[in-house]
């Protein structure tokens, strides 16, 4: 039997059962069998959550890309790597064989390597959805570079404090990018960031929407011309397993953004298992994931999953609106889509426009369609299932985090009967834990607790960059040997998993991370503002949006309330950007704070839920009295 295809729901279980009873062998095992490898390991697994270290295929060597790109070319070297669709339907999608993919990646190796990125050095990534985003991310795994892909929506700001918190001496990025009927001016946003980067030597600019910018002599190059001039071969850099492989930035609930630190072994046989059991993934088929690269989605199911299967991986350009809400739909018929991965949160906003949209195009190709990044509810589930999937396409709701590299929890498909709003059963290899408050684990079904993992996977994120502290203290310190995902859940009688949100000050506004504190810190910073408290509230689109109580200082208090809305609003786009925006702004005489100082955020949030009914006990607060006057007030 082999491990690496999961067919039907007894398999699963027995696989499950082996993985759990000697976790080594079953990853090693699969290891063996479906990677190139330029030295065995010596140890599979060595690991200590206490301190917290973990070590997967000690000893080994290899290469990611050979895995991703050069073991495909003698079979699969006129097969298409990647299929690139543009923003505007009416410019040509574009086939990217492995062989052109191996070109292109050896080519921009070649071009960061002259310009002296050498193994273990930071490159930042700020490029929109087009080819050289992966052909950058790939051409940094061959020459042992580590990649921090900084999404192409933050602000000047927020690139800049990770630009400086990984030491990154290269950025690249592209001229502009297109959203829909919208261009955006990305080098500005990174000449501004640049001011605060004294440490960044050069900028390769890719063109993409021929505007014109300013480039610094010494410092900014077009790509293009650099590409052109390059040999296209590179041989790959040999990496230890557990080298760096990137670097991806997520919100903390305080504090800066957290550089979760990935190594190279675990996670390429990680990601590229659930890629297949997940997505049930077949030689042929037409993978989509809508997400940007510059999540982990992106990094784990657009890339290097996909690509060490040697399928198929489509990179959309665009938005789901743009030119009309049929868009999602015109590509899946145009490319026969057969994988089909996205958020709730477009789910939602596709459900709200007219059936037509979705009803004008054949959607049969389609096979497993799969969801992420926060609950899914149960009517946009159902949408999913009924409108698009047509009953015959399960659903995978595929819980995991930036944290975890890869799924952890999901429905095999056409193994695993599927249940909406149930993520189901953990994957080979993982060892949930719902744990009570008093931190002791739950046995039995139903629970209700908070989710940790018991035993290491071989894609979790290794260490926070540059503060392994910080590290053991989010994720192993809450629960005494366990890793600690930030997560409430529950579970059924059969065991299956529901995941019911965030436990920590983390709120997923459509899917997209967001710690209060670093919003908070923006908000303050307008000079108007004393404090501030932002909560999360529910939304029927964004799943969360953002709620934010704000007291003025004196020199405010005058000040038109519009106005300022608007002023704070933009100075949270600034710091952190656009997705970050508050729906709602309250301004208040003050906020409700326990006797030690502390705001009370439940209270807040109920209040903002409009769920008033059962405050609690607020006597302890220190000025109970401030929240009948929020009450009066709530928006
Ligand atoms: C949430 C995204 C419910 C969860 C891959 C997690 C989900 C956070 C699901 C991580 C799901 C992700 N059901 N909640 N299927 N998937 N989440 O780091 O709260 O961007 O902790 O990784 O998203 O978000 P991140």
């Amino acid at each position: 039997m082999s491990n690496y295809h999961i067919k039907h729901l007894e398999e699963y279980f027995q696989v499950y059962r082996k993985s759990v009873r000697d976790p080594e062998n079953f990853w090693e095992e699969v290891a063996e069998e479906h990677f190139v490898w330029r030295k065995k390991w010596d140890k599979v697994l060595e690991w200590d959550f206490s301190k917290p270290e973990i070590k997967w295929f000690q000893g080994a060597q290899l290469n990611i890309t050979e895995n991703c790109i050069d073991r495909h070319l003698r079979i699969r070297g006129e097969k298409t790597a990647i299929l690139f669709e543009p923003n505007d339907p009416n410019e040509e999608a574009e086939n990217i064989t492995y062989k052109d993919l191996h070109g292109r990646v050896c080519r921009m190796a070649n071009v960061l390597s002259e310009k002296g990125i050498k193994k273990g050095d930071r490159v930042v990534i700020y490029l929109p959805m087009i080819p050289e985003l992966a052909v950058s991310v790939l051409a940094c795994a061959r020459i042992g570079a580590i990649h921090s892909v900084v999404f192409a929506g933050f602000s000047s700001t927020a690139l800049s404090t990770r630009i400086n918190d990984c030491g990154a001496k290269m950025v690249i990025t592209s001229d502009g990018s297109y959203r829909g009927k919208k261009t955006i001016d990305l080098k500005g946003i990174v000449d501004e960031a640049l001011n605060d980067c004294p440490d960044v030597e050069t900028v390769l600019v890719a063109k993409r929407i021929d505007s014109k910018i300013d480039m610094k002599a010494g410092r900014d190059e077009w790509l293009a011309p650099l590409l052109e001039g390059a040999y296209g071969d590179f041989p790959p850099e040999v990496m230890d397993a557990e080298d760096p492989l990137f670097i991806l930035y997520t919100s903390g609930s305080t504090g800066k953004p957290k550089g979760m630190l990935h190594t190279t072994g675990g996670y390429m046989i990680y990601t590229a298992y659930t890629f297949k059991n997940v997505f049930q993934y077949r030689e042929n088929d037409i993978y989509w994931c809508t997400a940007d690269i510059g999540w982990i989605t992106g990094h784990s199911y657009i890339i290097y999953g996909p690509l060490a299967n040697g399928a198929t991986t489509v990179m959309f350009e665009g938005v789901p609106s743009y030119p009309d809400f049929g868009r999602f739909w015109e590509i899946v018929q145009k490319h026969k889509i057969t994988q089909f991965y996205t958020a709730p949160t477009a789910i939602r906003a596709l459900a709200k426009e007219n059936l037509d949209f979705i009803k004008k195009y054949d959607l049969s190709s389609l096979k497993v369609l799969g969801t992420v990044g926060e609950p899914i509810n149960e009517e946009a589930w159902h949408w999913y299932n009924d409108h698009v999937g047509e009953k015959q396409c399960p659903i995978v709701d595929t819980w995991w985090q930036t944290e975890t590299g890869g799924i952890l929890i999901s429905p095999v498909p056409f193994s695993t009967p599927t249940k909406p709003t149930y993520a189901t059963l953990p994957l080979p290899g993982v060892q949930p834990a719902l744990m009570d408050e008093k931190g002791a684990e739950i046995k039995g079904n139903p629970a209700d607790g908070r989710l940790c993992i018991k035993y290491p996977w071989p894609s979790m994120a290794r260490s926070i960059w540059g503060n392994h502290q910080r590290y053991k203290d989010t994720y192993f310190s809450a629960f005494e040997n366990k890793y600690f995902t930030g997560d409430g859940a529950l579970r059924d009688e059969v065991g299956y998993y529901r995941i019911t949100g965030r436990v920590d000050d983390v709120i997923i506004v459509s899917g997209h991370n967001l710690g209060t504190a670093p919003i908070e810190d923006a908000i303050n910073e307008h000079p108007a503002v004393a404090e501030s408290a932002i909560v999360g509230f529910p939304h029927d689109i964004k799943g969360n949006a953002l709620y934010g109580y704000v007291t003025l200082k004196e020199t405010g208090e005058s000040r038109d309330r519009d106005n300022l809305r608007k002023e704070i609003n933009q100075v949270i786009t600034e710091h952190i950007g656009p997705i970050a925006k508050l729906d709602k702004i309250q301004f208040t005489s003050g906020l409700p704070k326990t006797r030690s100082g502390k705001i009370m955020r439940r209270i807040l949030r109920k209040i903002a839920s409009k769920d008033t009914g059962n405050l609690g006990d607020t006597s302890t607060l220190l000025n109970p009295e401030v929240v009948e006057e929020i009450m009066e007030e709530a928006l």
